[in-house]
């Protein structure tokens, strides 16, 4: 029986989470790994297949997004669930060209981004809208917030990202909540976030260059309240065996560190020594093909 898929990207944040939900401008970037939807004909109620997910209320959007019955939907995703890795917007991705495939439609980036968007906003409330952009059109992206959202695609530089994992969901809806609420008193921080993006956007593609931006924007993210120990461990850790530079990445409370270094496997070997989750990405460039 034909089956109908569809593919999002995965991503990381070198610059600019939180601020971009207030106006300023983010660097995300679409990494090596990502989620692959796929749907299947089938008589009956519409289900998901069983040993593909294991996250309930992604179970739960993805069956909301299709017809009552007839169709069985999967998922293969090699993202970290709630980590900051743009997990759902890739899947949201992946849906929406998954039923533009089935329906036989020929789909525009700005559409599936509109509709992946749409998606997403009953998955975590008010998202800035970046995690999609970077899902469905990969590469190296400068993203301000709309209306009209402005996508600027800026040359991706091969690099090496090695990724540290906390271990820990962040929940992201609590930690933008939580930043809105600590407003108006954090906004020169949030300014100071925007002007950062804008120095690291001009130091790529120097990963050298970047790095020190990168534990500059962590030390921004502290005073906004997103980080934590555990985070904080995770940076100076990579600090401290070389790296040119590190930060939390996403919305934190928990989620990833991503570091910049010359050495990226043996970092990897010295956080899983300290029985951190660690592993590389690449950084994928961008996708012409909608
Ligand atoms: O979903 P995450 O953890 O990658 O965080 C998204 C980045 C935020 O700026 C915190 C929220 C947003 O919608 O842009």
């Amino acid at each position: 029986m034909t089956t109908f898929t569809g593919r999002g990207h995965g991503k990381l944040i070198l610059s600019g989470e939180h601020a971009v939900v207030y106006g300023h401008p983010a660097l995300a970037v679409a990494v090596d790994r990502g989620a692959e939807v796929s749907l299947r004909r089938i008589d009956g109620p519409t289900r998901t297949c069983a040993e593909t997910l294991c996250d309930v209320r992604l179970t739960e959007a993805l069956k909301a997004a299709l017809e009552p019955t007839g169709w069985e939907v999967s998922v293969k995703s090699d993202l970290p669930i709630g980590r900051g890795m743009g997990s759902s917007a890739a899947i949201a991705v992946g849906l929406v060209r998954a039923q533009a495939a089935a329906a036989g439609e020929t789909l525009d980036l700005q559409t599936v981004w509109e509709r992946a968007f749409a998606a997403e906003r009953a998955f975590h409330g008010t998202p800035s809208g970046l995690d999609q952009a970077v899902a469905c059109r990969g590469g190296m992206l400068r993203y301000l917030k709309g209306p009209p959202p402005i996508f600027v695609d800026l040359p991706c530089p091969d690099q090496a990202i090695v990724v540290l994992d906390s271990g820990e969901a962040g929940d992201t809806a609590q930690l933008v909540a939580g930043v809105r609420a600590r407003r108006p008193g954090i906004d020169p921080v949030l300014d100071a976030i925007g002007e950062l993006v804008l120095r690291v956007e001009a130091a790529l593609p120097d990963p050298a260059a970047v790095g020190p931006l990168l534990t500059e924007n962590h030390a921004l993210l502290q005073q906004i309240g997103v980080s934590n120990p555990m985070l904080d461990g995770l940076v100076q850790l990579a600090l401290d065996h070389g790296a040119w530079g590190a930060k939390l990445a996403g919305a934190g409370g928990g989620g990833v560190v991503i570091a910049l270094t010359a050495e990226p496997e043996s970092l990897v070997e010295v956080a899983r020594a300290h029985g951190v989750d660690a592993f590389v990405c690449q950084t994928m460039p961008g996708t012409t093909v909608p």
